[in-house]
């Protein structure tokens, strides 16, 4: 994720780039670090860790005035947290300097491109060659030396660059990550998102895929990478600074919500190359995926739902069966290991004990592990064979919701590559490409469901109990949806196969147990149609959540939530923030604080 900020004009203090930086913290907090022009140079200063880190060592110089200045704190995904991978990153005569929030997918080629013309390289990050690119192409004109570096670069960026030769100037330019500027007479700013801004101005712009922007003091310049200036509404914003700590959200659960059609374009950047998946990272263990006599998935709580999907993705297109377990059980279970085995490590958090415990015993059994997690140098990423990051972002909220969402992402880009070693299943290729289209599918449905939901929370959230029912990829759902509900709204919630009701469980029903039924249009519909016929025999009310368009479901049930229509396996992905919504709202209403349910912790680092 990343946060980034820049200042440019008179009043332009030291202090005040802290300020802003402070404002983005929620986007990361590996490490922070400011650069500004001074003396013929970029003067920069970086620390890892919190913010505070960098206000402490530059305590001194806090009310200092400078002409511009760019920071910047990070969630880090290529290199680990360390000073030297901290932002912002410089040129080699130390001229230049560089904030980015994104990925560049094409930075090993330009790195070495860029080596064998003779510069030299001081970090692991991606970023570093943006500033290198920028000092290849500079004669003296810098928004001119980034529009050519810009067309070099492939993947997702905001950024915002000083040169020590235009000290009162900030260049920025963004594709995939957000950017919004705006200016006074005398001064200029830009940031991630307007929450550093609203101390100064209300009247902001927000830059679009493609843009530049010159920001000098009291002005402003978009132009296109072809050199043609273009002008963006200017959006008036009516927050109260206050307000803005959460990007204007009451709670980081809900902006957490809202990030996800960013988190997935995150999550897929790089990872589909002509309509298949492509994971360098996963080369060392490709021969060992090949001819692997069993897969095993680990992973506690949510992690673990995603791990379901994966098990059913696999067994569907990979031809191969896979065993799964909670990591508490897997740990004490006399399982058959050997260097035939590959293990699926799930854990947004990498820091999870059991899930760690469960990969040393593959480990310690000559396994393969593969793990999958959100935060780069946590001690799973350490203790794999090979990592896949969800590059998701810092996650405040204690339920995992953007979280789950771009980890099925993530397995359905594994699962995918799985398959072309193993069986190269023709349907793959249909789903790699709605997957594609999946943030522009979160961001319209986003944009529109949420006030239906909290309408529907407004019917249930006084019920004591809730039962949720799926089969197939829906059984996944259904746990995904009940472990939501209950954790953050203490409602009692559980999760059953549909076709396992009449086995035991239908007996709790009736007027006061409702049903939330996962039926979405798949081959395993017309069974859930029976067994949600089979709750309304016992008068329990059902909530179902649907492909649009389903007359039939109407009919039969109380409430109705519809999805856009996807492929079969890519329903919970597309299901999640209805649920997600729908747990969110209903613990508002019973006024809980979604953000710290009680009784549990984001990161369960003991037995
Ligand atoms: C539920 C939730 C937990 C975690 C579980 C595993 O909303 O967040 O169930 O999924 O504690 O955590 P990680 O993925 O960090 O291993």
């Amino acid at each position: 994720m990343c946060g980034i900020v820049g200042m440019v004009g008179e009043g332009v203090k030291i202090e005040s780039l802290i300020e802003g930086l402070e404002k983005l913290e929620y986007r990361g907090y590996d490490s922070a670090g400011i650069a500004f022009p001074e003396k013929q140079r970029v003067n920069v200063h970086k620390t890892v860790g919190k913010i505070a880190n960098l206000k402490e060592e530059l305590a001194p110089f806090m009310k200092s005035t400078i002409t511009a200045g760019i920071a910047h704190t990070r969630w880090a995904t290529h290199g680990a947290p360390t000073g030297a991978n901290a932002h912002p990153h410089t040129d080699c005569k130390g001229k230049i300097a560089v904030v980015h929030n994104g990925i560049i997918e094409n930075h090993s080629e330009l790195r070495k491109k860029l080596i064998n013309s003779g510069h030299k390289f001081h970090s692991e990050t991606d970023t570093e060659v943006i500033a290198h690119l920028v000092e290849e192409h500079y004669e003296g004109d810098l928004p001119s030396a980034i529009r050519h570096a810009l067309v070099d670069l492939e993947g997702a960026y905001a950024i915002a660059v000083v040169h020590a030769d235009n000290p009162d100037m900030i260049v920025a330019a963004r594709k995939g990550s957000p950017l919004v500027v705006g200016f006074t007479e005398s001064e200029a700013f830009l940031a991630s998102d307007v929450t550093p801004l609203l101390k100064y101005i209300r009247d902001v712009y927000f830059i679009e895929d493609g843009d530049v922007v010159l920001l000098a003091p009291g002005k402003l310049e978009i132009s296109r990478v072809d050199g043609s200036t273009v002008k963006r509404p200017v959006t008036h914003i009516n927050w109260s600074e206050k307000s803005a700590e959460k990007g204007g959200f009451p709670h980081f659960m809900l902006k957490e919500i809202f990030e996800e059609p960013e988190v997935l374009r995150n999550a897929l950047a790089g990872r589909i190359k002509n309509g298949k998946a492509h994971l360098p990272e996963m080369e060392s263990v490709q021969s060992r995926i090949k001819s692997a006599r069993n897969i095993q998935i680990v992973a506690c709580g949510t992690s673990y739902h995603a791990g379901l999907v994966l098990k059913r993705f696999l067994e569907d297109h990979a031809s191969i069966s896979v065993e799964i377990d909670v990591a508490s059980e897997f740990r004490y279970r006399n399982i058959h290991i050997d260097n035939s085995t590959v293990v699926i490590a799930i854990s947004q958090s990498g820091e999870t004990a059991d899930t760690l415990e469960g990969i040393r015993k593959v480990k310690a059994q000559g396994g393969t592990v593969v793990a999958v997690t959100n935060v780069v140098g946590s001690t799973l990423a350490r203790e794999s064979d090979v990592v896949v990051y969800l590059n998701a972002g810092p996650e405040i909220g204690v339920a995992a919701t953007k979280t789950y969402v771009s980890q099925l992402a993530v397995l359905y880009i594994i699962g995918a590559y799985f398959s072309q070693i193993r069986q190269d299943d023709d349907r793959v290729i249909q789903i790699i490409n709605e997957l594609e289209g999946m943030p522009t599918v979160f961001e319209s449905t986003l944009s529109t469901i949420n006030e239906s939901i909290v309408q529907l929370a407004k019917e249930y959230y006084q019920y004591r109990h809730f039962m949720y029912i799926g089969r197939g990829y829906g059984y996944p759902t259904a746990m995904e949806g009940a472990l939501k509900l209950k954790e953050i709204s203490y409602i009692h919630a559980s999760a059953y196969q549909a076709g396992e009701l009449k086995h035991g469980p239908i007996a709790l029903l009736d007027k006061e147990f409702p049903v939330f039924a996962i039926v979405p249009d798949d081959g395993l519909k017309a069974k859930v149609l029976s067994n949600i016929m089979e709750t309304r025999a016992r008068n329990a009310r059902v909530v179902a959540i649907c492909t649009e368009g389903d007359q039939e479901i109407g009919r039969i049930v109380n409430s109705r939530i519809e999805v856009p229509r996807v492929s079969e396996v890519l329903y919970p992905l597309v299901m999640s923030p209805y649920l997600q919504l729908f747990a969110y709202h209903a613990a508002v209403l019973r006024g809980n604080d979604p953000d710290k349910p009680r009784n549990l912790a984001k990161s369960v680092t003991v037995e």
